[in-house]
């Protein structure tokens, strides 16, 4: 079980994901499509923090690796699920709150720690366990089944996953920890701001049309 300090962030991004409105096809479109820009970045953070990490983060970047394997394609999943709601990725240009997202991912990486990346793993993976199962029901609603596949994966996930990445971060020393957890709160801040964002396109296109 999380420490009270990680509910409230996942609680925070909870909120926003029920208000999303997951029946709307360019709200969904522009969720995924910014879902899948930031997901071409997992397995090259992973890749890129294992390989600044010293033998004493062994074990770690053992998991790492292993994680590499799960992650490699997932990309795949979300652009195919735009194009079965019939865009593409050039309907959807990525926001500057989805590269703010992964861009100082890349920065914490190389200059704080490699192992705060476990604070963006940590969030991402929680968040998916407790919100996917629910918003794909939702989106079967709505959209057929093979515009939905990367929800569905990620609903199905393990939550075992999250109580390991959680054992592992608990035993680091303070300093670690801290980059860790600040990366946690970072990450549901910037989800929260794509998600945002993607309701402010919304409004601003519907303001124009009217
Ligand atoms: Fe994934």
């Amino acid at each position: 079980m999380l420490p009270n300090y990680y509910r409230a962030h996942l609680d925070s991004m909870a909120k926003n994901l029920r208000a999303f409105p997951w029946h709307d096809r360019y709200a969904y479109g522009m969720y995924i499509a910014q879902t899948y820009y930031y997901v071409c970045h997992s397995v090259r953070l992973l890749a890129t923090a294992a390989g600044r990490m010293t033998m004493e983060d062994n074990s770690s970047h053992k998991r790492f690796l292993t994680h590499i394997r799960e992650e490699s394609g997932h990309e795949v999943m979300a652009r195919r699920d735009l194009e079965e709601l019939g865009f593409t990725l050039e309907d959807f240009p990525e926001l500057p709150e989805t590269r703010m997202f992964w861009e100082t991912q890349y920065y914490k990486i190389e200059h704080i720690d490699p192992l705060s990346l476990m604070g963006y793993i940590l969030a991402l993976e929680a968040i998916a366990c407790e919100q996917c199962p629910w918003i794909t029901q939702e989106l079967k609603k709505s959209f057929p089944n093979n515009a939905h596949t990367f929800m569905r994966v990620h609903g199905e996930e393990d939550p075992d996953h999250v109580a390991k990445a959680w054992e592992q971060i608990s035993a680091l020393p303070p300093a670690r920890l801290k980059a860790v957890v600040e990366n946690f709160e970072q990450t549901a801040v910037g989800l929260n701001n794509i998600l945002n964002g993607v309701m402010r396109r919304m409004v601003e296109k519907v303001s124009a049309a009217a």
